[in-house]
Formats: C-alpha cells, structure tokens, sequence
C-alpha cells in the first residue's frame, strides 16, 4: 500500500552557517525521503529557518541591519548549502512567516482554551543598559561550584555544573558588560506539570504508531522515562513560553510587549513551510496530515528528524502542545548522534568546524561527504565519527574502486566491439542480485536508516560483480575472436550488476544515479525494477567520468580553509561553547557560528595596534601566562597576559616591538584584568614545536594601526 508521509528536519538557527554537523542529520532524512519515493510512496519534505530569538536580533544589531534583511540572506546562504549536498526539500520557508504567525496563535489559542496556559511572575536577570531581560546564554560571571571564571549563566565549562544563571558569581550581561539586576515580570507558561499532559506523555513516548513501529528510538524512550519518572511522580516542570520585549518574534495576542519563545513557534514553523507549500502547489490536502481527527482517519505520518540535542521539545513540549490543541502528533521521530571530527568535537582552531560552504568552495565532492555519512549511520543516537583518513579509504576502495570500477571495466568493450548495444545478461550471474533483492535486506535497512547496514549488502553484491568479471576477464576474452560473444554477455552482466547496484545506491548518491541513468540510456530507476535487466540490444551512451578519488591533499586544503584565522591566545576553545547535552537548557546559542571568509568590513573591525613591551613578568600560579604592559601611544600602558611562558624569557622581551589587538573586550582573569592581545605564530599540527610572536620593521612606532 502506498504511504503518504510528511517528513521535516530540524530548522537551522538563522543565525549561523551550515556545517558539517548540521549536515549529518538533513543527508540521512533525505536519503530516507528519497527511498521512500523510490518505493512509490508519496512524501512531502520541508524544512525551514528558525528565525526568531535573542541571537537574530542580537547579530542583527551588531551588522547594522533589520532582523528581516539578516534573516533574508541567510534563508538564501541555507538553502544554498542544502542544495549543493543534494538535500532537496519540496519546501523551505521560515519562522517569520505568516503562516507559522496564523498556526501559532492558533494552537496558543485552543491551548489556553483548554486550561493550559498560566501567567506568573518571574524573577530574571535584566541589563540595565541594554534595557532587556537576558537569556541563561547572555549571563556571565563565575562558577558556583569551581570558580571559574568566565562562565555561561546554564552550565559551567570548567566543572560541568549546572545551575542557575542567579547563582553565578559577580554576574555581567554579556550583550554590554553591564551588572545585570533582578526584575520581576509577568511571564505565560505552558502547563506541562498537568496531570493530562504527564499522563498523555508517559504513553505517548512509550508508545507506536498505526504501523505498529515505535515512535521513539529505544534510548530516546529509555530518556524520556528519565525524565518523566515513575508513574505518580511528577518530574515536569511548567514551560515558560514568553519573552518580554525588546524580543525578535510574534506578539502574543492578547499580551502587548509579551512575545511566544522562539521554541513555542519553531516546531509549528514545520506546519507553516506545509501549508505553503500546499498553498504554491493547490493540490495538497494538509489537514489529512495535520488535523487531529483528519490524520486518524487517512493513516498519513509525520516523521521529525532531528539532532539528540533538540529530543527535549520534541518529545515533550511538542506532542502536547500538539495533542491538547486538536492536532496529530508525530508518528516517529528520528534522532541523530552529534558529529565528531577524527574522535574530537569539531573545532575551529584545528580547522574542523567545517562549513557547508567551505567544502564546496574548495571543490570536494559532496557525493563523497553522503556515502561516508551513511555508511557511518546505523539509526540510533550514537555519534557519527568522521574519520577523515577512513573517510578518503572508504570512498576511494568502496565506491570507486568497488563500484565505479564495475562500468569503467565494461563499458568501453559495448562501446567500441559491440555498437554500444548490450547482449543479454547471464541470469545465473544475475541470481546474487535477485535473491538478494527479493530477500529485501537492504530496503529493510533503508527503512530502519540503518544505511550503515544497507551499504555492507550493496558492497557485498559489488564484490560479487567484480568477482565476476575478475572470473571472466574480458581483457582476455578481448583476444580472441572466438570469444566474441561470450565478451559480450560478460561486460552486458557486469553492466546489469551496474544498474542494480546505482538503483541501491541512488538514495545515498542521487546525483551520481542520474548520470548512470544517462549512460545506460533508461529512465529513473525505481525500486520495484530493481529485479528486472536490460533486453538484448538495449544501446547505452559511452562511458563518461562519473566519480573521481578523493585525495588526501583535498582534506588538508579543507582543514587549513576553515581554521580560524585569529586564535586567541588565553580565550578558551569556541567551539567548546557550541552545544549542550541537555537540550531543555539550550536556550539562546550566542551568535558565535564564524564564517569560513570575512569581509574587509570584519578585518577591520579588528584594531591592530603596534605595541611597545614595557616589562614583562612571570605570573605567580599561572604555568602559561606572561603578564606583560604594552605601551600603544595610550596614556598609560596596557596590561595584557599571554600565554608564551614556555615560548620567552620575559626579560629577553622588554623594549621589543610587538602587534596587538587594542579593540577585544577587557577579560577578567584570575591575575588581573587583560586588555587585549598578543599575536604568536603557532603550527597546529605540532611538527614544528614553539610560539612565535610577531615583530614589526624598524620604524614602526608605539600606536601605528596595522591593516
Ligand atoms: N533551531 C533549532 C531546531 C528547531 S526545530 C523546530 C536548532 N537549530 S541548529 O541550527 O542548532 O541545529 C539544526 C539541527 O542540526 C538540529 O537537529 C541539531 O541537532 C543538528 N546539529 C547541530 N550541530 C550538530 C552536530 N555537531 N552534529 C550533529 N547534529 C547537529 O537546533
Ligand atoms: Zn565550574
């Protein structure tokens, strides 16, 4: 029977590039969509920017633009991204639609209708200066429990506390360095902790769909039994929906300066990217796939892929706002590990936070970046690993030695000997094939996005393909004029083992499937012709390209591209700030994603100055740090501390002229406060050991901008 199935993926946070992270779960939904398709069954994918929040409005400000003209261009950047990996949705809309307004205020509405909706008045953080409540993320000071300095106000970096951003000591807004004060306001919950919704919940996580398969993966169902508890027990707090203005977002009806939360309107963003697609193509009924009572009838699904990180609202705040609004819930949700690169998360001073765009600027092949992640996926949470050695291994030895191999053996022999025409296949040498077809482990595995599993079947019957033709040596065969038609059927099988092979793999390698389809002159292969071949004298086109080698040079071009160009010398990792295990506190990512290019707007920004070091001295207690007094034509000298004790003797650096960074926000450190940076030349790889710092030509003076 033929399913009709609605699948979204996560909306990216408008406020930053994709990477290759982000990647990782929008390449295994569609390899699933277009699975599904290949089987005749009807799917409508979408997606879209999740627009809204502190951060837009925030890095908006900072460019000098409207939220609107931020959110604009970078709607364009992601769709571009996705595009180039193949990612192809039938739809990508945003947040700030009016569609998602129309469904927000919509499902609001019927919740407070409900009961389900309370105001109370908080307590929180406000930025006298800024004149804005400021979010857990936009809260800094040091750590209650180890006294770090430096930390986030939802979770410490040192010690892995979490906490409260009241209990931070000596507390600053981030957004202007300000000490925040405590303000009362008037806040809207959605009222988790009601009895109907724990009790809703505690089913629904456990539970299945009509089909009968499970709604949540085993370790997302086990999750949500933690974090629901015991049946009696109560573990759910009331989740807060509102933000006070000044908030980029939709006003809530009825409540002047109060906006929804940027996670109330993301999810419903998933129903607004539907209905305008719907509403473009006038020939989809939405309310069979999203209306309570309409989906129980027509027996659609709604599949949610997302990150482990996101599984919180998902899993909870989602389904009841959706159940206790009269709308269906989702059939499954399909929750994906988070990205590692070479066993470490992705970091930008190793050059591995790696963006979208910067592989394809650097002329990689996204092909290759689909087949490594599917064959790293097997459909449950764990972490995806990117090993770029075993990366550039699998791709070479596996799809194309093992695969493309097949036909760049064969073809020519059709093409030159036989007018390009194929004989008919040994159907012995084809059963492999059949039987395993039939058999359905690798459309089982699809259906799973087990594709781990299904690419060792589609790798065993390749090994089977170039067995045969190992077997039968048409290089040989060649010699002989006798052997003319045995040639024939030879290269005319491997090339029906082609065919097959390119129909298995098309979900994974789209692209590289549509040039098969051109060579061998057939239409779009779908899975249910997968048993069939070829008829004799069915002519193909000659044998072009289809898939080159990575190399390894490619990865280091990669690499060194996405380095970030500044490292700062004592400031902790960037990408260690970038994600939270526990989602529900992942409230506000700082806008800290970087490009892979700036603009000279960006370099200039940065006010390099010539530096004169005064003195310089060993700190007490710190095994890295100088303390050194730089002298930039200011009226006193400034204090800087800079990680190249192991690098200098201090006295050897006194009198010598040197850059530094004038214009970075004044740290507090355990010594001191540290007004700005030195620049030191390091080799990240390590073979060259030592820290070098810069020095100008003689006459450069104290004071002189470097640009
Ligand atoms: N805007 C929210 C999602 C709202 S859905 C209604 C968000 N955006 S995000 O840009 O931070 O992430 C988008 C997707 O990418 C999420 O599914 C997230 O889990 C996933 N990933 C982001 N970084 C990732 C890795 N490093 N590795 C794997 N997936 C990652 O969350
Ligand atoms: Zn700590």
């Amino acid at each position: 029977m033929s399913r009709q199935i609605l699948v979204t993926n996560a909306l990216p946070y408008a406020n930053g590039d994709i990477h290759l992270g982000h990647l990782v779960g929008y390449i295994q939904a569609d390899i699933w969509v277009r699975y599904q398709r290949m089987q005749g069954h009807t799917v409508h994918y979408v997606c879209a920017d999740d627009t809204h929040g502190t951060p837009v409005m925030l890095r908006a400000e900072k460019e000098g633009i409207t939220p609107e003209a931020l959110i604009n261009r970078v709607h364009g950047e992601h769709l571009r991204d996705f595009t180039d990996f193949d990612v192809t949705f039938d739809n990508y809309h945003s947040t700030h639609s009016a569609e998602n307004r129309q469904f927000a205020e919509d499902i609001y509405g019927k919740l407070q209708a409900a009961g389900l909706i309370e105001t109370r008045a908080i307590e929180q953080f406000y930025d006298p200066v800024k004149a804005m409540f400021l979010p857990d993320r936009f809260i800094k000071g040091e750590c209650p429990k180890c006294g770090a300095l430096d930390q986030y106000g939802d979770n410490c970096e040192v010690c892995g506390a979490a906490y409260a951003p009241t209990d931070l000591k000596n507390p600053v807004s981030a957004v202007s360095g300000a000490k925040p004060e405590m303000r009362s306001s008037e806040h809207y919950f959605f009222k988790l902790s009601d009895p109907r919704a724990v009790d809703f919940l505690r089913d629904w996580t456990q539970g299945s769909d009509a089909n009968g398969a499970r709604r949540l993966q085993s370790e997302a169902a086990n999750k949500m039994k933690e974090w629901l508890g015991e049946p009696g027990e109560n573990k759910l707090s009331d989740w807060d929906i509102s933000r006070d203005a000044p908030y980029f977002g939709f006003e809530i009806p009825g409540a002047p300066g109060k906006y929804f939360y940027v996670w109330l309107d993301a999810p419903i963003g998933y129903f607004a990217s539907f209905k305008n697609l719907a509403d473009k193509t006038g020939r989809i009924d939405i309310s069979r796939f999203i209306d309570g009572a309409a989906a129980g009838k027509s027996n659609t699904e709604l599949v949610h892929f997302i990150g482990k990180d996101i599984l919180y609202f998902h899993a909870l705040f989602w389904p009841a706002m959706l159940h206790f609004a009269g709308y269906r819930t989702p059939t499954q949700l399909a929750v994906n590990g988070f990205l590692t690169v070479d066993g470490a998360k992705m970091s930008k001073s190793r050059g591995t936070f790696i963006t979208a765009r910067s592989y394809t600027e650097q002329k990689l092949n996204p092909a290759w970046l689909r087949y490594y992640f599917a064959a790293k996926s097997n459909g449950t949470m764990e972490d995806v690993d990117l090993n770029l050695d075993d990366m550039i291994a699998k791709v070479n030895s596996d799809l194309v030695g093992k695969f493309i191999n097949i036909a760049s053996r064969c073809a020519g022999f059709i093409t030159k000997r036989f007018d390009g025409k194929l004989a008919a296949p040994d159907l012995d040498a084809m059963a492999v094939y059949r039987s395993s077809i039939e058999a359905g482990e690798v459309a089982r595995a699809f259906e799973g996005r087990d594709y781990s599993r299904a690419l060792r079947e589609i790798m065993r019957l390749a090994d089977a393909a170039n067995q045969y033709v190992n077997d039968h040596k048409p290089w040989e065969l060649v010699k002989d004029p006798a052997n003319t038609e045995r040639l024939h059927v030879v290269c005319s099988t491997a090339l029906n083992q082609f065919r097959v092979l390119a129909g298995l793999l098309k979900p994974i390698l789209p692209t590289v499937a549509e040039q098969v389809e051109a060579f061998l002159d057939i239409p779009p292969l779908r899975w249910s012709q997968l048993t069939d071949t070829l008829p004799a004298g069915h002519a193909i086109a000659p044998y072009g390209h289809m898939l080159t080698r990575v190399e390894r040079k490619q990865i280091d071009a990669l690499i060194e591209a996405n380095k970030a160009s500044l490292a700062p010398t004592p400031a902790p990792e960037a990408s260690s700030r970038q994600r939270h295990a526990e989602a529900q506190q992942k409230d506000a990512q700082a806008a800290t994603t970087a490009d892979a290019h700036i603009g000279i707007d960006d370099f200039t920004k940065v006010d390099l100055r010539i530096a004169r070091i005064v003195s310089a001295e060993h700190v007490e207690g710190a095994d890295k740090l100088l303390r050194l007094q730089l002298d930039i034509g200011e009226d006193k000298p400034r204090q800087v501390f800079a990680g190249i004790k192991s690098a200098y003797d201090p006295a050897t650096l006194v009198g010598r002229h040197t850059v530094m960074v004038a214009n970075l926000a004044p740290r507090k450190m355990k010594f001191g406060m540290s007004e700005g940076m030195v620049l030191a030349a390091s080799d990240d790889t390590g073979a060259t050991p030592g820290l070098f710092i810069l020095s100008p030509d003689a006459g450069a003076t104290p004071g002189m901008r470097v640009k």
